[in-house]
């Protein structure tokens, strides 16, 4: 079967597609033809080496860990998949999920039926960011009706699905992007929208009960300043050390949060269930053949990617 493979850690051009052996299932494992895999920033975070460590990817590594696709067989225990099923998840993570291949073993207790109203394409973007804004909001804390939430890269991966999701608890949502995805994110729902690059959100924003920080940094340092006396602050890029976390719980009365995302098939079953009925929708910016990976992270890599990038993988093999 034809994957993308890194031998050593570096550039995207470490990223090729070979020829390799297809893997065999396990007994609670199901082999998927994968149909797509979605492009995550933890992809080239690893790739670059920057969890250089034998949990994350042992070399060769084949990145990914988000797909979507169809049951090709089943190890001898798993009572829950069958042939055919059509099927999406976020695998094995933080261990090597090796999405970015024609086909891929994935634990069945980690996939889910794929949403009806989704192709592969679209329901391969959802796992990751799906089931870390999920996490963010309702079990970190719990945000619901009234609460301010203000979101930061609320036009990424994570930011564009937690937008909607604050918004279906029946929060208030501010979201931070560029000016260009402002018209995106009101279509969204967000009810009030900052451009970082004109206005600094500490400026304009305050009295917020949650803020969920994709960017990290000086952004997550500011943004204690706008949260109401005892609010929460998920920060998602890097693990904040003690001394940090004490010192926004002392100096602002803040509650710093952080969380690795693990694989969470009753929760993304709750989010398929919003995305069938029109409530969530996950938004695909550009789609890449897998033999593409490389250009797809370099995209990724500029940090400024709207939504989704997803690995089309089926359209390459048929081409
Ligand atoms: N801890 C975990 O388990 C976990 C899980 C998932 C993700 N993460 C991390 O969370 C972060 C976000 O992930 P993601 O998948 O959403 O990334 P992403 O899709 O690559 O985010 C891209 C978005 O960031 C926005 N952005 C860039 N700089 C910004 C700034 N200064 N202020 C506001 N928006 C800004 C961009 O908007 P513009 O183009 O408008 O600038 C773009 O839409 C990453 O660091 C990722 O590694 C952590």
């Amino acid at each position: 079967m034809n994957a993308i493979r890194a031998h050593e850690f570096g550039d995207p051009d470490v990223l090729a597609l070979e020829d390799v052996s297809q893997p065999e299932p396990a007994a609670d494992e199901a082999l998927v033809r994968v149909h797509a895999a979605s492009v995550n920033p933890i992809d080239w975070i690893v790739r670059r080496g920057e969890f250089d460590d034998p949990i994350w990817a042992t070399r060769p590594w084949i990145p990914g860990w988000d797909l979507s696709g169809v049951v090709e067989s089943i190890g001898s225990d798993v009572e829950t998949l069958s042939p055919h099923d059509a099927v999406h998840g976020m695998v094995r993570m933080p261990r090597s999920g090796s999405t970015y291949a024609e086909y891929a073993t994935v634990p069945a207790d980690e996939v889910v039926r794929k949403p009806a109203s989704l192709d592969h394409v679209g329901a391969a973007a959802v796992p990751m960011v799906g089931l870390t804004a999920w996490r963010a909001l309702f079990e970190e804390v719990s945000v619901g009706p009234g609460d301010r939430v203000l979101i930061h890269a609320a036009a990424g991966g994570v930011g564009h699905v937690a937008v909607q999701l604050a918004k279906e608890a029946g929060a208030t949502v501010v979201g931070t992007a560029s000016g260009n995805n402002e018209r995106f994110l009101r279509d969204l729902g967000v009810d009030e929208f900052v451009d970082y690059r004109i206005e600094r959100f500490k400026a304009v924003v305050d009295d917020v009960d949650v803020v969920l920080d994709g960017v990290g940094g000086d952004t997550l340092e500011r943004s204690a300043e706008v949260l109401v006396e005892g609010g929460d602050l998920v920060t998602l890029p890097v693990e904040p050390d003690a001394e940090q976390r004490d010192r926004l719980r002392r100096e602002h009365g803040v509650e710093t949060h952080w969380f690795s995302v693990e694989p969470d098939a009753a929760v993304l079953g709750e989010i398929d269930a919003l995305v069938d009925e029109g409530r969530v929708e996950p938004v695909v910016s550009e789609t890449y053949p897998l033999a593409e990976a490389a250009a797809a992270h370099d995209e990724s890599e500029t940090g400024h990617v709207r939504g989704k990038l997803v690995l089309d993988v089926r359209a390459e093999s048929d081409a």
